[in-house]
């Protein structure tokens, strides 16, 4: 009965739709055009060897969940361009505006709130997953001869995530950014002998100024992203050539 009056109502749905627009007539001529336009470009560049060579690679037998791990967090990574492009859009890098700037994402762009948090949230995810990830590379020791340079490789990649997490962090410019970028850069400072140097290279001075926040912009939205890829490119073309390692 109660099923009975579900499909009576995803049939209505159907034919409100069907008569105003036929999805499948639609459907059909996007694919019949992709198709086209498919064939035309593998006659000139022959994609399609290479495309089923990445897709059709199987999949060892003993890899299991743990292994999803370098997935996910490069899947959080891409939805942090992508929601971090979208706050660029309205966020302005200057002590006068940044604050006022996150306000209004808040409070007056459409959805503006929903990409904001999913920016912190999938931040914090990258770094859960990336931990996890490095726990499974560990204990099963996929780290040894030959994979020694692309566990050098992800060390690199940890501290880039992080230093996006601590850069992204004084972004908002409130009170909570403020003290906290002052005591990570005091943290830094008391490394012995150049600390002192590093503080004031980090702030662009003795204090957390506009500087600062200049710095921490560009690092987050120019030179992270590129340096990031970069790593990312060389670990994933070291998998590609090394393969995934062996069962316990
Ligand atoms: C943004 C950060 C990172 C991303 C997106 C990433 C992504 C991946 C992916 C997709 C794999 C394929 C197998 C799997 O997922 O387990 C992998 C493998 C590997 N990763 Fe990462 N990774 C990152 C950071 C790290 C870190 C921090 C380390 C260690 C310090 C690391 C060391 C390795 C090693 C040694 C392998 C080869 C594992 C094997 O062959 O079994 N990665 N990574």
């Amino acid at each position: 009965m109660q099923n009975n009056k579900r499909s009576n109502l995803f049939t209505r749905i159907e034919n409100w739709f069907k008569e105003r627009i036929d999805v499948y007539e639609i459907l059909d001529s996007f694919s019949s055009l992709t198709g086209f336009l498919y064939t035309e470009l593998d006659k000139r560049l022959d994609i399609k060897d290479a495309i089923e060579k990445a897709l059709k690679k199987p999949v060892p037998k003993h890899v299991n969940w743990m292994f999803c791990f370098g997935g996910i967090t490069f899947l959080l990574f891409i939805v942090q361009i992508g929601t971090g492009i979208l706050l660029a859009l309205y966020y302005k890098p200057s002590p006068e505006n940044a604050y006022e700037s996150i306000q209004y994402i808040m409070n007056e762009v459409r959805l503006g709130w929903l990409i904001r948090e999913v920016h912190a949230w999938s931040a914090n995810l990258m770094i859960l997953a990336l931990f996890f990830h490095m726990l499974r590379v560990f204990f099963y020791g996929a780290y040894k001869s030959p994979r020694e340079l692309n566990w050098i490789a992800g060390i690199f990649l940890m501290f880039i995530t992080l230093t996006f997490g601590f850069t992204g962090y004084l972004l908002p410019w409130d009170q909570l950014s403020y003290w906290a970028t002052t005591v990570g850069t005091e943290i830094a400072g008391g490394i012995p002998w150049m600390g002192k140097y590093i503080l004031y290279v980090m702030r662009g001075g003795e204090n957390i100024t506009g500087t600062t926040l200049s710095r921490f912009y560009t690092l987050h939205v120019i030179v992270l992203p590129w340096v990031a890829a970069v790593f990312l490119g060389t670990h994933f073309l070291m998998i590609r050539r090394q393969g995934i390692s062996g069962p316990l």
